[in-house]
């Protein structure tokens, strides 16, 4: 093996020039290499869910060809498995494919927050919820790495929209940061250390996040302890002398040189420090020193393996929403099954742009459930993704009519959801809702199974159907995985990662997406997904964590502490089944606003029919804090806490009160701190009660005092007759702040 190389000796032998060209791309996906000194230079390709090589010309918008890889389920999809195990190991795989291919880092995994269900890269990211999104990442971040191959953290941070997404502003309250939109970056960083983050296009309160120094040094390496490289998103950079300073390491693609310059004439201009320099070309040469043990050629990956781990990972994302009079699973022998709906034949299985892989091989749904069904599997297309065709309806009207049960694959168009575009609406193309309507007046024994990459709205039809199997974008081995489940070969044990409202007008984001003048507000703050669905005591057609399976599982002896809780989950039924066990946290008394319920952990259990087990879920100090807006730190404020245990957040089976020990919040006093500010402090409260004289009265008189108590005690001071001077407030808030 090749020794690392000596980074402090390269730094002090390379040119400035170098230097600064060596913080730039060599092509689209190369880093620059300088062959004096026997730099390499190594290659980066997306992900994030199946390798995206381009052997031969380059975009990042999946426009051009790239190698046959293994395409397992988007994010969308693997986030409903709530199984970190098993994303670590379609992470190693991921690694493995990456080894095959000489890739040095896969540009993944996406990680932001699904504020609105409109965004166009929703099937690229994993949930509503921090806690959730941030542990899966964590596992394939592990996965991938354990293989000698690095991952790109993104889009880091706030990038919830596609709509101008290279200029837009997200504008959002620190605390809502620190609790929404920046937890799961910071679990992965802490957890799994990725080797590079990706800075994404958009700004944060008006500074673009590839220029932002708070953002990449305060928070990402000072605070978060984060030890690898920061890269720009694919043209995210702005001002390159500004993100070099922020802690920007490397600028991709290529600039052509246009970043080395303004670098140079900054450095020479004396606005930016050499140093900065220096430490960015040392973050590259450490990322070369981890992934080069790795790069060698003549390694394979076995793709009949990774077929069939993409199978397990498609079984285990989607998501059996209802199911009545027990419709699925389908006996294997019986009367004729219609299975109609052009998807079911032609699959869709991932979205579009620069996450497109060229897949290894597609399994159908169609093909799949006449080889694992010993009855009459007849088929109609039903509808054509580009128009209403009323020939089709008629057709599958008439299969629906003479079969048994009919299976009728639903979903969005490719065309509705891609990055670089957000959706207009929630629904279904029409015409297949209008082709349900028809086959279910034909056979009511509908099942239907949709692909789509980000939610839709269900309540307008579910209705026809018996049972709703929720597809998601499953991969490349979907479609056998949907047979599988609907035949009971597998049984469904997703649960959801994002909240399906009853509307696409209850959505938290409504009024605030996707902005206007380039910003976009984020007004809902805290109440993102289920947070906003429970603020608002609003109906959802299916909650946050909602999935039903073939068997049962009861819940029984919580045990809980601050530590975490424990408890018993039994299979009650007839099959072997996982259940997905969540843990909840409430904070009913707060001197801040806090949401009704958060998820703060979660496990998952397989049990065969009959057996038990004993499930843990820890809990840290982080599971009760908020982000405390004034102090500017994570704050747990003692008293009682609610534990809440459930099958979903809006099935919760059992609950516990704890009480825990808080942290001091007592804010820091200013002048214009209120009457009532100083009276809770605990020695300013004993001074302000000595020399109050005669206000006394007034700020504790039992009507009005509240009203007085309220006024900052600087204006009090102001009126006629106060025992208190300006300059006395002055001197006490020196003392006791
Ligand atoms: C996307 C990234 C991707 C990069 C390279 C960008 O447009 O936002 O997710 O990794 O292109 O293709």
């Amino acid at each position: 093996m090749t020794p690392p190389l000596d980074i402090p000796a390269l730094v002090s032998a390379l040119t400035l020039e170098e230097k600064a060209a060596l913080l730039d791309g060599a092509d689209f996906w190369r880093t620059q290499g300088i062959d004096r000194l026997g730099i390499p230079s190594v290659m980066v390709t997306d992900g994030p869910h199946g390798l995206r090589k381009q052997a031969g010309a380059s975009d990042h918008a999946g426009l051009h060809d790239s190698v046959p890889a293994t395409c397992f389920p988007p994010a969308a999809g693997l986030a409903s498995t709530w199984d970190p195990a098993l994303l670590e190991r379609i992470g190693q795989a991921l690694g493995r494919e990456c080894r095959a291919e000489e890739v040095a880092v896969l540009l993944g995994p996406g990680i932001n927050m699904k504020r609105s269900p409109l965004c166009g890269r929703n099937f690229e990211y994993f949930s509503e919820d921090p806690k959730l999104a941030g542990e899966l990442g964590t596992a394939l971040v592990n996965g991938i790495q354990s293989q000698g191959v690095g991952t790109s953290l993104k889009h880091f941070a706030a990038n919830n929209q596609e709509t101008d997404r290279m200029t837009i502003s997200a504008d959002v309250d620190e605390r809502t940061l620190r609790e929404i939109y920046l937890p799961a970056f910071e679990r992965v960083v802490t957890g799994a250390q990725p080797w590079t983050v990706m800075s994404s296009y958009n700004k944060i309160n008006g500074t673009y996040a590839s220029e932002d120094r708070w953002l990449l040094t305060d928070v990402l390496r000072d605070e978060w302890g984060y030890e690898g490289l920061v890269v720009s998103d694919w043209g995210a950079v702005n001002r390159r002398d500004l993100a070099v300073h922020a802690g920007l390491d490397l600028e991709m693609p290529s600039s052509g040189g246009g970043g080395t310059r303004v670098i140079l004439d900054a450095v020479a201009a004396g606005t930016l420090d050499e140093k900065d320099v220096d430490l960015a070309v040392t973050r590259v040469l450490e990322l070369l020193n981890r992934v080069l043990p790795a790069l060698a050629p003549g390694q394979t990956f076995d793709a009949d393996a990774h077929h069939a781990l993409a199978r397990e990972a498609a079984a285990a994302s989607a998501v059996l929403l209802k199911n009545d009079d027990a419709i699925l699973p389908l006996a294997t022998t019986g009367g004729p099954v219609a299975v109609i709906g052009e998807f079911a034949r032609t699959p869709r299985f991932q979205g579009a742009g620069s996450s497109q892989v060229n897949p290894t091989r597609v399994d159908d749904a169609l093909s799949s459930l006449t080889a694992a069904l010993q009855r009459d599997v007849v088929f109609a297309p039903g509808f054509s993704p580009d128009a209403a065709d009323p020939a089709l309806v008629a057709g599958a009207v008439a299969l629906a009519a003479s079969s048994e049960v009919v299976v009728l694959f639903l979903g969005l168009p490719s065309s509705y959801e891609s990055e670089g575009y957000d959706r207009d609406h929630m629904n279904l193309p029409a015409d297949q809702i209008a082709l349900l309507e028809a086959v279910a007046d034909a056979n009511p024994n509908v099942v239907v199974v949709l692909s789509n990459g980000s939610a839709v709205t269900v309540s307008g039809w579910e209705h026809r159907a018996k049972a709703v199997l929720e597809g998601w974008l499953l991969g490349q081995a979907g479609g056998s995985a949907t047979a599988d489940l609907l035949t009971g070969a597998a049984n469904p044990a997703g649960k959801l990662a994002e909240t399906i409202p009853v509307r696409f007008e209850d959505n938290p984001a409504i009024g605030n997406f996707p902005g206007e003048s380039g910003h976009v507000r984020y007004g809902e703050g805290l109440l993102i997904g289920y947070r906003w669905y429970d603020a608002h005591a609003l109906p959802v057609s299916y909650p946050f964590g909602h999935g039903l399976s073939y068997t049962s599982f009861a819940y029984s002896d919580l045990s809980a502490s601050g530590e975490g809780v424990t408890l018993t989950v039994t299979n009650t039924g007839s099959v072997a089944g996982a259940e997905v066990v969540q843990v909840y946290v409430t904070d009913p008394v707060a001197s801040v606003y806090r949401p009704e319920q958060e998820l703060r952990g979660f496990a998952r259990v397989f049990l065969e029919p009959g057996e038990s087990a004993t499930v843990t879920v820890a809990l840290d100090r982080r599971a009760f804090a908020y982000w405390h807006p004034a102090l500017r730190r994570w704050t747990v404020e003692g008293g009682e806490f609610g534990i809440r245990v459930g099958a979903s957040s809006r099935d919760i089976r059992l609950s516990a009160t704890i009480t825990l020990e808080g942290d001091d919040v007592t804010p820091p006093l200013t002048s214009s701190s209120t009457a009532d500010e100083f009276l809770a402090h605990p020695q300013a409260g004993e001074w302000l009660k000595e020399r109050i004289g005669g206000f006394g009265a007034m700020l504790f008189d039992p009507q009005h005092g509240q009203m007085m108590r309220a006024i900052p005690l600087v204006r009090l001071s102001r009126f006629p007759g106060s025992p208190l001077s300006e300059s006395d407030i002055d001197e006490a808030v020196a003392r006791f702040h």
